[in-house]
């Protein structure tokens, strides 16, 4: 099996230190491993394996020789250099959501949608946190009894935002402990002990981007007819890492809590967490740097017919960015398709 040359761009960043993580952790097999940042970090050191190496500033002449780029350095980063790197040969898996809807750009949850790899031209998009994790979940019940209407709710925490948004509710929870007044510079409203309804910009329709995000993109990757009614409310929350949702499921076929919960527990990437008797169910901290995306409350829904109810929790910096990065990664030498 041929073994790639990989980059890692935005090697410094809250997600390129996970991605960083858990290529070592993982063993991922390459020929050989740059660390791409911006100017400013050009020639800093970074720890790797237990060696330190040289950050390289990315630019389009970097990617010469390389066969898989694993980008998390933003959207106006990866609309400059992704082409550059696929001119040059490369496969580039990116985190931002610059060309998630393309139609040649695959959005591939890795164990939901491997097959669209096939598809590549060059760029592989990784989905926005909150729709990464619905989709472990929803696959399988999909597969069995087919979504008719979806409801998604989430309650997302601040490490989504990058390390300024953490750095940011520690400062305002401080501040307000103390009695202190905060000037909110991440958020539109004081973070701590508060709730904000708003991720991203509003659309023409009222709902944010965020919330557009998890009803375009559950359609590309489940391969839902564009149809199908799906809505979501996104809501930041004072939490530092893993984000939750609460999710309604419409069928078209009749499915029961109990075959629900049969099919989670023996789907790939999911752990059931769902014992309300001895008041087990998932929270943000038992999910915080753990890879399964955690699935609790399964019940009967009461508002529709032929629906269930559910709560999923997962560590939004692995599934909902670096772990599915690097699992995409090693799908594509898997596959051999760079
Ligand atoms: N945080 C999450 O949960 C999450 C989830 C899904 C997707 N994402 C996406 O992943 C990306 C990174 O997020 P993050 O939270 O890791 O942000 P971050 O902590 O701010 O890190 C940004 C990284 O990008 C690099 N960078 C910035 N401008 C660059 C340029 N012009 N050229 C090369 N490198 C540049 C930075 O390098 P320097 O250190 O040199 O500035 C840094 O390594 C974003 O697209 C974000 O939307 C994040």
């Amino acid at each position: 099996m041929r073994k790639p040359h990989i980059a890692v761009l935005g090697a410094t960043g809250v997600v390129g230190r996970e991605i960083l993580s858990i290529l070592a952790e993982n063993n991922v097999p390459y020929e050989s491993i740059k660390f791409l940042a911006s100017s400013k970090s050009a020639g800093k050191q970074i720890e790797f394996k237990g060696e330190m190496h040289t950050i390289i500033e990315a630019t389009p002449e970097v990617f010469e020789g390389v066969n898989v780029v694993l980008a998390s350095a933003g959207g106006s980063t990866s609309l400059a250099l992704a082409k550059e790197a696929v001119k040059r040969g490369a496969v580039y898996i990116d985190n931002s959501s610059a060309f998630r809807m393309e139609k040649d750009v695959p959005l591939v949850i890795a164990g939901v949608n491997d097959e669209d790899l096939r598809k590549h031209q060059g760029i592989i998009s990784n989905p926005n946190c909150s729709t990464s994790q619905l989709m472990l979940v929803l696959k399988p019940l999909h597969d069995y009894a087919k979504i008719k209407r979806l409801i998604v709710s989430t309650y997302q925490a601040v490490s989504g935002a990058g390390l300024a948004a953490i750095n940011e509710l520690t400062a305002s929870t401080e501040a307000k402990l103390k009695g202190e007044t905060f000037e909110n510079k991440k958020f539109v409203k004081n973070i701590a002990f508060n709730v904000i309804p708003q991720i991203d910009v509003f659309c023409d329709n009222g709902y944010t981007k965020e919330e557009m995000k998890v009803v375009n993109e559950t359609k590309k990757i489940l391969h839902l007819e564009e149809k199908t009614p799906i809505t979501c409310t996104a809501v930041r929350v004072p939490v530092y890492n893993s984000h939750s949702e609460a999710v309604t499921i419409e069928f078209e076929k009749e499915i029961t809590p109990e075959k629900t919960r049969e099919l989670l527990e023996n789907a790939w990437g999911v752990e059931v967490m769902d014992d309300i008797d001895n008041m087990v169910f998932p929270t943000p901290i038992d999910a915080a740097g753990k890879n399964p995306v955690y699935v609790g409350r399964i019940r009967k829904d009461l508002a529709f017919d032929n629906a269930i109810s559910l709560w999923c929790v997962a560590d939004n910096l692995r599934i909902g960015a670096a772990l599915n990065t690097v699992r995409i990664a090693e799908k594509v030498i898997e596959m051999q398709l760079f």
